[in-house]
């Protein structure tokens, strides 16, 4: 039987953190062996905040490095560049046809970045949900892993493969699924009283961090007085400590600082020193594997390479049953 694809991406916006391994990679890293996985960097989607030229081989490198470093195995997955697929642009144009501007527009993520960056909200932004659909429904994926933050462009990539099944009487496109390792999407906390663990909220701990930068980060994270009361409710920094030891660390350490909440008798020092040693140990074979890459330019890109060849095959046979079906020339 033929396996099931999957794809995720990610925008090279500088280096993976915490949000991005246990809210994605790790779900991708569950997936190797029993689908067919195209994993990708999301190279033409960081151009909407406008990185500057100079930088971008760079950023999608340390990304290419940091995937594998990760874990994600070129043997097993067809790792790529986005723009080294042109195909995604002549299906991102027809899927932008038939996207309409009301439910563009409504989308949470442009309106928050139209709020972020008011002077430049331009029309990628605006169609960054069909882009997105278009790396997705390319390949005819089937699962897609990606956090909590994606769900509102997950739900728009299959509204778009719904659209253009029933627009034209076919069959085509699978609706794809947002994927989760755990039991639901996963939104991993900022450590600051922000919700989100994100690049632009300046609050991100990355895989590539030393021990001792780790535990800087994770012993000024905000807490409050204590609880006042057993068994009382968490407020939110608390509760995103928690959510960061049900993450990372093992459920008897999340059982034990549990019931020193519940009983009173919790020290944050010591959850939070705890939390960092198990972020720290974690992390600690992935940043080897960063450096070891690093170094083997010669390996990124064949690796890149060869990637792009699979990827451009898969997306080419796609293509020319879309032009097909739209009754252009295939
Ligand atoms: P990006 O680059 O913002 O984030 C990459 C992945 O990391 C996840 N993530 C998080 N998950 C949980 N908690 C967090 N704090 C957190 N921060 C980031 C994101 O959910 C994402 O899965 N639009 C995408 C890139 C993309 C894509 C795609 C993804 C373009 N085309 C096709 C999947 C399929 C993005 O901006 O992700």
């Amino acid at each position: 039987m033929e396996k099931e694809i999957v794809v995720s991406g990610i925008r090279p916006t500088g280096n993976l953190h915490l949000g991005n391994y246990y809210g994605a990679v790790r779900s991708f890293l569950s997936m190797q062996e029993e689908y067919n996985c195209y994993f990708f960097i999301a190279d033409w989607h960081s151009l909407t905040t406008r990185p500057k030229p100079e930088d971008i081989q760079k950023s999608v490198r340390t990304i290419l490095v940091e995937y594998l470093a990760c874990g994600i195995d070129p043997e097993k997955a067809t790792i790529y560049v986005q723009s080294d697929v042109k195909e995604v642009l002549e299906l991102y144009l027809f899927l932008n046809m038939n996207a309409y501007l009301g439910e563009l527009e409504r989308t949470t993520t442009f309106k928050e970045k139209a709020r972020k960056q008011p002077d430049n909200v331009n029309a990628g932004l605006l169609t960054y949900p069909t882009l997105m659909a278009a790396d997705i429904l390319m390949h005819r994926a089937v699962k897609v892993p990606v956090g909590k933050d994606q769900e509102q462009n997950m739900e728009m990539a299959r509204k778009f493969a719904r659209r253009f099944n029933s627009m034209y009487g076919v069959d085509f496109f699978p609706e794809p699924e947002s994927f989760s390792m755990s039991s639901k999407a996963l939104k991993v906390p900022g450590l600051d009283g922000t919700g989100k663990m994100g690049k632009s909220d300046g609050n991100c701990i990355y895989i590539k961090d030393t021990p001792e930068e780790i535990k800087k980060k994770v012993m000024k994270a905000v807490t409050d007085s204590g609880p006042v009361a057993p068994n009382s409710e968490k407020p939110e920094v608390i509760q995103n400590l928690f959510t960061m030891l049900e993450i990372v660390s093992a459920k008897d350490t999340y059982d034990y600082f549990n019931e020193k909440w519940n009983d009173c008798s919790i020290r944050y020092g010591d959850l939070k020193k705890q939390l960092a040693a198990d972020i720290a140990a974690a992390m600690a074979p992935i940043r080897e594997r960063i450096e070891f890459y690093s170094k083997d330019v010669d390996l990124l890109d064949r690796i890149a390479k060869t990637g792009a060849e699979k990827a451009r095959e898969s997306a080419a046979a796609t293509l020319r049953e879309v032009r097909g079906i739209l009754g252009f020339r295939k």
